[in-house]
């Protein structure tokens, strides 16, 4: 099979189309119109999408005996955000053209066009932008100031006062409940506590298509060490860990990079933070992150809750606040990945070039179609029907008898569907059936009372 090579431009539209198609990820409300460039999942997006997080959840979390997971509240008390620093510096800046009223993001907008990094600093932003920058939409150069803008949605909660925030990161949840997660199981430093769950940012430009959005899942871990703990081999594990699943997701080494913030722009906190890359359709960006956080968030809580956090080592008696690394990772950036990954484009004959996205069969959407070679032969279907009502308890499948059994393949090719089944009038004398492979589109016959086990040992 010759590969047909794709550009990456145009192999963002076509991912975007084919998600669109065939139920992956439909623009939200868009018979209102659309709405915020925000997104749906459907049908097999939200299997390709819990198949991630299931993946996720069973490596870091039931896979180790230092992991626990926890599942916190999206609306947190507001004085969280003042103690992690949310409320006074979770901003970014923006900018307007004043003729067309298109907003942008200050530092994006001019380190695209200039090529040069001015985050964080507002004055210097508004005259670069004015001076030398034209608006990408309009061509005109009459800019606003550039202002800073917090992210976190506001919104009311009856009986509090105070306005209440939509959580900007799941992590927030993990260390105001630090406390009872060491008090109520038996967790000893080094341990980690993993979430998955709704984060959501009011993001100045929501682009790329699930990339940046405004309400998105994070997968994240805090990771207890003690401060005299040699911290920079476990931080290397972990960057290798989370690259290893990035892999598992079907990306290829060479579309993987590290990129580690200089010393100059860390946090005061933060001891060494490093971002995973992948190489997306639209360049590389950042896909995973890991960060030493030192024991900044446990001491603020501490501070602004007066709770004490202190964790006591049992072993030699000592009290202290652990430290913390954090590997976090992105759900959806991690499906768009795994789109980006998976998509091929393949001429199979003269002139015939089939879609086809090669997921790793643990997070396709099905993992096996079963097909009656012939729709009007009763007794093809019925057999097919007793084959795909005992995989389908155990094995996510689809029955397909539309159309010709080429079409059916390339239907399951374009879902990413890692093999089809077919019952033909062989299998009603042999007890055989038919089963083809989507990378290799190869043939093979299979005992139907050996199937269940020849697709379970394919697919784990
Ligand atoms: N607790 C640390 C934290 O939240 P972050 O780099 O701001 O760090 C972590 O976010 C991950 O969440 C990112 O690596 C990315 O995968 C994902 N993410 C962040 N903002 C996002 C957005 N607007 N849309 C989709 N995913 C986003």
């Amino acid at each position: 099979m010759a590969k047909k090579s794709v550009e990456k431009n145009e192999q963002m539209e076509k991912i975007v189309a084919l998600c669109k198609r065939k139920g992956f990820v439909f623009p939200a409300c868009e018979i209102y119109g659309g709405f915020a460039n925000a997104y749906s999942y459907g049908p097999y997006g939200a299997e390709l999408k819990n198949n991630i997080k299931r993946l996720w959840w069973k490596k870091f979390v039931d896979g180790r005996e230092d992991m626990v997971g926890l599942d916190g509240p999206i609306l947190l008390h507001p004085k969280l955000w003042e103690a992690s620093g949310h409320l006074g510096g979770f901003n970014d800046a923006m900018i307007d053209c004043k003729n067309c009223k298109m907003r942008y993001r200050a530092d994006n907008l001019i380190s695209e066009v200039l090529g040069i990094d001015l985050e964080g600093k507002l004055d210097e932003m508004t005259k670069t932008i004015s001076e030398k920058i034209k608006c990408p939409n309009c061509g005109k150069q009459d800019w606003t100031e550039a202002r800073f803008f917090n992210m976190m949605f506001k919104t009311e909660m009856n009986g509090i006062d105070e306005p209440v925030y939509l959580r900007p990161e799941t992590a927030g949840a993990i260390f105001v409940d630090f406390k009872n997660v060491v008090d109520s199981c038996r967790v000893k430093v080094p341990f980690g506590i993993g979430q998955i769950g709704k984060a959501f940012r009011n993001e100045i430009v929501a682009r790329n298509f699930i990339f940046r959005v405004r309400e998105f899942e994070q997968m994240e871990i805090e990771y207890f060490i003690s401060p005299e703990a040699e911290w920079e081999p476990m931080f290397d594990r972990w960057l290798e860990t989370q690259e290893e699943f990035a892999r598992e997701l079907g990306a290829k080494p060479e579309d993987l990079k590290r990129y580690e913030h200089p010393k100059e722009k860390l946090s005061h906190y933060s001891r060494k933070t490093v971002d995973i890359e992948y190489n997306f359709p639209f360049g590389f960006s950042e896909l995973f992150g890991l960060a030493h956080r030192g024991d900044f968030d446990l001491s603020q809580h501490q501070k602004f809750s007066g709770t004490n956090l202190e964790y006591l080592d049992q072993a030699s008696g000592k009290k202290y606040l652990p430290h913390v690394l954090e590997p976090t990772f992105g759900v959806d950036r991690c499906v768009l990945m795994a789109l980006s990954a998976a998509y091929a484009e393949e001429e199979v004959g003269e002139g015939d070039v089939r879609t086809v996205l090669k997921f790793p069969p643990a997070i396709a959407p099905i993992k096996v179609a079963v097909f009656p070679l012939l729709k009007n032969k009763p007794e093809l279907v019925a057999k097919a029907r007793e084959i795909f009502d005992d995989l389908r308890g155990e094995i996510k499948c689809e029955f397909d008898d539309n159309g010709n059994v080429g079409k059916r393949y390339r239907r399951q090719d374009e879902i990413g569907t890692p093999y089809c089944v077919t019952v033909d009038f062989d299998t009603l004398e042999t007890g055989e059936v038919t089963v083809r492979g989507r990378d290799t589109m190869q043939q093979e016959k299979v005992k139907v009372e050996e199937l269940k086990n020849w697709v379970k040992e394919k697919i784990s």
